[in-house]
């Protein structure tokens, strides 16, 4: 089986292999279902393009196989994930265009499998103070610097059950909560990374002011055109971190976050 050492998760609007050579396509068959992505190179680095939602986003957020997913590219040998997410501001400090390198989330999803550790398994609680690889994160941060990319340094990711927009009322409540911006996948995604002792982070990249902020209805219309203008730009940094990345900086601590899994 072809192997990668780094991984893309693609959200909302980011499909597109783009830059890697030698592409091919590949489908992994786990535990869990099977999952697909495309395997390729970049900078002598072997890395998998995965789209969260399946090619032509197919798959709305609560029904995505994030186990397989993940469990996939694990398989495969990856260690170092960074994923992509579309998400609303309730920030007006963080205005349509803004990336975030989130380092918390406040889960409200409601139905989702969200553990392996279940079954013949034994009972785990994954230590949760760093949801987001702190190594990661602060790569990201100096490959930004570096390649003169704007991005806010932090950010609570409030996870909705979806795939319906917010009400105004629940905005509300989750900035008064302390929520930055508001999205429909970092949970589980970001919560079986660290089951698996993967190296995880997300940027989110706003493409809306969140429901009852803007005065317009929400589209997801508006999401993709928003994701679209800034794509290169997430491209470019998640790009530039992998040719960067020193992998056995593992201070980190994600690889023996869940026990011997990771391993
Ligand atoms: N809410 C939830 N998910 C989203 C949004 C939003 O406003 N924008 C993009 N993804």
């Amino acid at each position: 089986m072809t192997q990668a050492q780094y991984a893309i998760i693609g959200g909302t609007g980011v499909y597109d292999p783009a830059l890697l050579d030698h592409a091919t396509e590949h489908t992994i068959d786990t535990p869990y279902g099977s999952a697909s992505c495309t395997i390729g190179e970049h900078a002598g680095r072997s890395i998998a393009f995965m789209p969260r939602h399946g090619k032509g986003h197919s798959v709305p957020p609560h029904q995505i196989n994030y186990r397989a997913n993940l469990y996939a590219l694990k398989e495969i040998g990856v260690t170092h994930v960074l994923a992509t997410a579309a998400v609303g501001s309730m920030r007006l400090s963080l205005p349509p265009g803004a990336l975030v390198i989130v380092d918390q989330f406040l889960d409200f999803t409601k139905g989702r499998v969200t553990t392996f550790f279940e079954g013949d398994k034994p009972v785990t609680h994954v230590d949760m103070t760093d949801p987001y690889c702190r190594n990661l994160r602060g790569h990201l941060q100096q490959t930004a610097a570096r390649e003169n990319i704007v991005v806010s340094d932090g950010g609570t990711y409030v996870c909705t059950e979806g795939p319906r927009f917010e009400t105004p009322a629940e905005i509300r409540m989750f900035a008064q909560l302390g929520g930055d911006v508001v999205g429909m996948t970092t949970v589980p995604e970001a919560v079986l990374a660290k089951e698996l002792g993967l190296c995880y982070a997300t940027v989110a990249m706003v493409t809306n002011l969140c429901a009852g902020m803007s005065g317009q209805p929400l589209t997801h219309q508006e999401v993709l055109d928003e994701m679209a203008k800034n794509v290169h730009l997430l491209r470019q940094l998640f790009f530039a971190a992998f040719s960067t990345l020193d992998p056995s900086a593992s201070s980190c601590g994600c690889r023996t976050a869940a026990g011997s899994m990771g391993e």
